[in-house]
């Protein structure tokens, strides 16, 4: 065998994982390059990639849900609220980019800001956030109606098609299961699952604004224009699971009343 051959039949990491093109990604625009750009570069690229990690398992939860293959999905749904835990970790990474050091290259990023991410804005609506303001607002960042046409079920709607069978209003059929789990093992499983991802997301949310004001303070607005952490922070009530929450709250209030 020749040396020739054997690199034809072999795979390297490099070439499989394609990292030489990976690295050359994260062209900084400060010149002299300030250290700090790097870091603030990879944490979001690297979240960029897991968004679309996220996206991917998503679908694959929504098809199990639609097949009414619960426990499969609320294991994949699991793997997502993994994913999600780390990612808020990601975040705080960057409070240790020093205010200062952001300043020298914050210019430079003119109106560019996360706020135009769009695979963040499909991770929003593919779960199914309908809050009108969100609405109004993700309007201006992407195309609504193409996002949804590759969503035409959200993680919401496949969610509500499961319980539905239990009883037609959603928080009668989740009371049911959460006063009686052991009667829905699955549904219970899978409520659970949900709850975290929507706790996991909130917790994203909230250690991204925990950053920003860490950074920039709270009252810089933000390189897209928005108000900065006021507005972060109004986007911590967004709910798109209401009835889970709504469900814990007549269960508790019947309990308190006896
Ligand atoms: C020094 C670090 C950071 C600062 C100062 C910062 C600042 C901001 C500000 C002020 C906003 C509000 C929109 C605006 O007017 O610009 C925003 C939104 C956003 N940022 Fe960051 N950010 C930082 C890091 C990150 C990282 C690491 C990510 C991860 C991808 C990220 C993703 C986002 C997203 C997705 C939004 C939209 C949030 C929403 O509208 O609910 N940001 N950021």
């Amino acid at each position: 065998m020749t040396d020739t051959s054997i690199r034809r039949d072999t795979l390297t990491y490099g070439d499989y994982l394609r990292v030489p093109e990976l690295l050359s990604l994260q062209t900084r625009l400060s010149t002299p390059p300030v250290h700090g750009e790097m870091l603030f570069m990879v944490v979001q690229q690297a979240q960029e990639l897991w968004f679309k990690q996220i996206l991917h398992e998503l679908r694959l939860v929504i098809d199990l849900l639609e097949a009414d293959e619960l426990p499969e999905a609320t294991h994949v749904l699991d793997r997502v609220d993994r994913i999600l835990r780390m990612l808020g970790d990601g975040v705080e990474i960057l409070e240790a980019l020093p205010p200062m050091d952001f300043q020298e290259f914050r210019w430079l990023l003119r109106t560019a800001s996360g706020f135009e991410s769009e695979q963040f804005r499909e991770l929003e609506l593919a779960s199914g956030l309908s809050d009108p303001q969100y609405l109004a607002m993700a309007d201006r960042i992407v195309d609504i109606p193409a996002v949804r046409a590759r969503w035409p079920v959200t993680l919401h709607d496949a969610f509500r098609d499961c319980i539905a069978p239990l009883d037609p209003d959603p928080i009668a059929a989740l009371v049911q299961i959460y006063a009686h789990p052991s009667r829905h093992p699955n549904l219970y499983r899978l409520c659970e699952t949900l709850s975290d991802y929507e706790l996991r997301f909130r917790e994203w949310r909230f250690h991204h604004a925990q950053l920003v004001i860490r950074v920039i303070g709270d009252r810089a607005p933000g390189t897209a224009g928005s108000s900065g952490g006021a507005y972060l922070d109004r986007t911590l009530q967004y709910r798109v699971f209401p009835e889970l929450w709504e469900a814990r709250n007549k269960l508790v209030a019947e309990v308190t009343q006896h």
